[in-house]
């Protein structure tokens, strides 16, 4: 059905387009009583089984809607009703901007990925603040709310403008993260080099403190797929000496591999961060790393290239406690969630593991150290 709502409507329109379109959709099935509690009675259905306490919350399950999707926090209820355990918001800078010009996000069908150079087009961290203190969930989900570095500010003063960021919107967060991975703002990326990265996420975390009494609120950095493996070493042994809760792993790559060669060279040439299925593979490698580094002291978040319950599952296997996806969304349409939450339920059912928390990082014990079989016990 969705599928050919897409190749009739969505693939002959312009993406951006598209996406707005489809995001109107949602929102306005939230909104409307009887067919928001259908559509998530329909499409989200919940697994006990799937159950994951993290960052401090119990979930509902372990997968959500990755940044980059509600840049705005306009439609958090429509997104809970279509199953998302999380859903992060933003990326929300300092000031408000219009990102880069249009044509700035095209679709690679073939390859089942897309390439944007949105560059952080959002209202500002005041407005989603206000919008935020507005909002009545009717939906429960967790949030998370995802800043960045506003365009027009110097690199010397990014940490200003973080900080902005994280005072306005840290109350209304159950989870903040320190995106300095998109490919899309100029200089971003290098704020991930460890000089730079222990003063920005020390001031954001004294922000954060600043702007909420009463309950911490966790702190996470989003990390690329680009970074080479000893800068993925010295994130992790930064967030482990700074005391960060949670890794994101990883934002979109400037790289080209792993493309098939369907799509067509005029779009695999268009500037920006690449997602989808090609980036899948190194975004499983930088998990795998950043679990050697850290273990179970942090938590893990795996993005990048996850399309089906099997690819969630080996990165919870690799480690993730939670998962992300933004494109496959776009290609697999609103049922996904359930897809992905029935096929996680059976892979979980069919595994040694009774519980979820258990099969998070059980590729890297040794068989001694292994998880506890309490299926084959009972
Ligand atoms: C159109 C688009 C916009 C995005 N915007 C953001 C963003 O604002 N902030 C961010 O941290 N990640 C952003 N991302 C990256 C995603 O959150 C995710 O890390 C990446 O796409 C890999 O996951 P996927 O393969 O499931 O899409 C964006 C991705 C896409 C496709």
């Amino acid at each position: 059905m969705y599928g050919l709502l897409f190749r009739t409507l969505f693939a002959r329109m312009d993406p951006e387009r598209a996406h707005h379109l489809a995001f109107s959709w949602i929102r306005a099935a939230a909104r409307t009583p009887v067919v928001n509690t259908l559509t998530a009675a329909v499409l989200a259905p919940r697994h006990k089984a799937l159950r994951v306490e993290a960052l401090g919350r119990r979930m509902h399950g372990p997968v959500g809607l990755a940044a980059g999707f509600d840049k705005n926090a306009e439609g958090i209820d429509g997104l809970a009703m279509l199953g998302f355990d999380h859903v992060e918001v933003g990326t929300v800078t300092g000031r408000a901007q219009p990102g880069n010009p249009r044509k700035r996000l095209f679709r690679l069908v073939q390859d089942r990925a897309l390439i944007n150079r949105m560059g952080f087009n959002n209202e500002g961290s005041a407005a989603v603040a206000a919008r935020l203190a507005a909002r009545r969930p009717a939906f429960r989900t967790t949030l998370g709310v995802n800043i960045g570095k506003t365009k027009a500010v110097p690199e010397a003063e990014a940490v200003h403008d973080y900080v902005t960021s994280a005072e306005a919107l840290a109350p209304h967060a159950d989870y903040l993260v320190v995106n300095v991975s998109s490919p899309n703002t100029p200089g971003l990326r290098d704020l991930q080099a460890t000089e730079h990265l222990r003063p920005l996420l020390t001031a954001v975390r004294e922000a954060a403190d600043r702007a909420v009494t009463g309950r911490r609120v966790p702190l996470l950095v989003k990390i690329a797929p680009d970074l080479a493996d000893e800068d993925v070493d010295a994130v992790a042994d930064l967030a482990l000496e700074l005391g960060l809760d949670g890794i994101i792993a990883t934002n979109t790559t400037i790289a080209r591999e792993g493309l098939g060669l369907t799509s067509p060279a005029v779009l695999t040439a268009e500037t920006g961060g690449l997602s989808g299925a090609p980036v899948a593979d190194r975004s499983l490698q930088v998990l795998r790393r950043l679990h050697a580094r850290v273990g179970d002291r942090i938590t893990l978040i795996g993005v990048g290239g996850i399309t089906t319950p099997e690819d969630a599952w080996r990165r919870i296997l690799a480690g993730a406690t939670l998962v992300q996806g933004y494109t496959a969304f776009l290609y697999e349409g609103p049922c996904w969630m359930r897809r992905m939450h029935r096929g996680l339920a059976a892979l979980l059912e069919a595994s040694p593991y009774a519980t979820l928390a258990e099969a998070v990082g059980a590729e890297h014990r040794t068989p001694d150290g292994g998880p506890h079989d309490r299926k084959a016990a009972a």
